[in-house]
């Protein structure tokens, strides 16, 4: 397991290995890795020769009311953590040198950040779009591995894969969970005994609104409105968005006449977390 630094070391050692024939993969993480992380580096483990997990904090993804700079580092920990999980190389690049003071090119994916986490969270998504472009040129992977959790996010990526004809195969894993329904999340180390409790509420009203339409409901707002009551009975909880949209588009459904996406963001406390769950509803065109 070694480390790189230096942007130069991580492309020229990149383009080696293509030269040599081997299949790169990339983790994209921002550190603080935990089961969910060690899971999308097993699943790219099994692809590839090479796997590479950069752990990056991404400022240019941060608002200015976030908390950068308390998002917790720890690249020792995460370091011994991705090699047992089987990576090759942790790429831990430093901010100063990805966004040195005269950088100014952005991506930006239209459509598909206005809404869920877009409509809050303005600037978020061309920050992660930006870096991730920046990390496939360095990384030259043939397979991105990243987690179904950031529904949009892996939607926007695969996107802009699409459209910018990036060379790369997009790997969405799926959620990683706590025996009690709670995604695993980075952020729910913010969270105090009685919120992780609380905090069970986001999976227990994803799966009743499945049930409901399992049941046959699909007005999208009735469904709302029963998974609105479900978590605003959580005292520490506030709703920033309950959606039920289109798996591809990320376009709110009014009826539902096929797969939908229902994602939702919620405060527990101060945390914001977040969580998904893909429903798969026979086509009734
Ligand atoms: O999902 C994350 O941790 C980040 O958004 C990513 C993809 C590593 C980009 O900074």
């Amino acid at each position: 397991m070694k480390t790189i630094v230096s942007l130069e070391e991580m492309q020229q050692s990149a383009l080696r290995w293509r030269r040599e024939g081997k299949r790169i993969g990339l983790v994209p993480t921002m550190g603080s890795l935990h089961e969910g992380h060690l899971s999308l580096i097993q699943r790219c483990r099994e692809q590839v020769d090479i796997v590479v997990v950069s752990v990056f904090v991404n400022p240019i993804q941060f608002g200015p009311q976030e908390d950068l700079a308390g998002y917790p580092r720890d690249l020792e920990r995460d370091a011994l953590l991705a090699g047992k999980a089987g990576a090759d190389y942790v790429f831990a690049p430093t901010a100063q040198e990805m966004y040195p003071p005269d950088f100014v090119s952005l991506v930006r994916v239209e459509k598909l950040t206005e809404g869920l986490c877009g409509a809050a969270r303005p600037g978020h998504f061309q920050g992660v779009t930006t870096v991730v472009a920046k990390l496939f040129n360095l990384v030259q992977p043939d397979v991105a591995v990243f987690g179904a959790k950031d529904y949009q996010q892996a939607t926007v990526i695969r996107r802009m894969v699409r459209d910018l004809a990036f060379p790369v195969e997009i790997v969405v894993a799926p959620i990683v969970r706590e025996g009690n329904g709670l995604a695993k999340s980075s952020r729910n180390q913010y969270l105090s005994h009685e919120e992780r409790a609380e905090a069970l509420i986001l999976y227990q009203s994803l799966r009743f609104a499945e049930s409901l339409i399992r049941g046959g409901e699909r007005q999208a707002a009735d469904i709302k409105a029963s998974m609105t009551e479900m978590i605003d009975s959580v005292e520490q909880s506030r709703i920033d968005y309950i959606e039920i949209v289109h798996p591809e588009t990320l376009e709110p459904v009014e009826e539902i006449t096929g797969d939908v996406v229902i994602a939702l963001a919620v405060f527990i406390g101060k945390t914001r977390l977040i969580d998904n769950l893909m429903v798969h509803v026979a086509s009734s065109s």
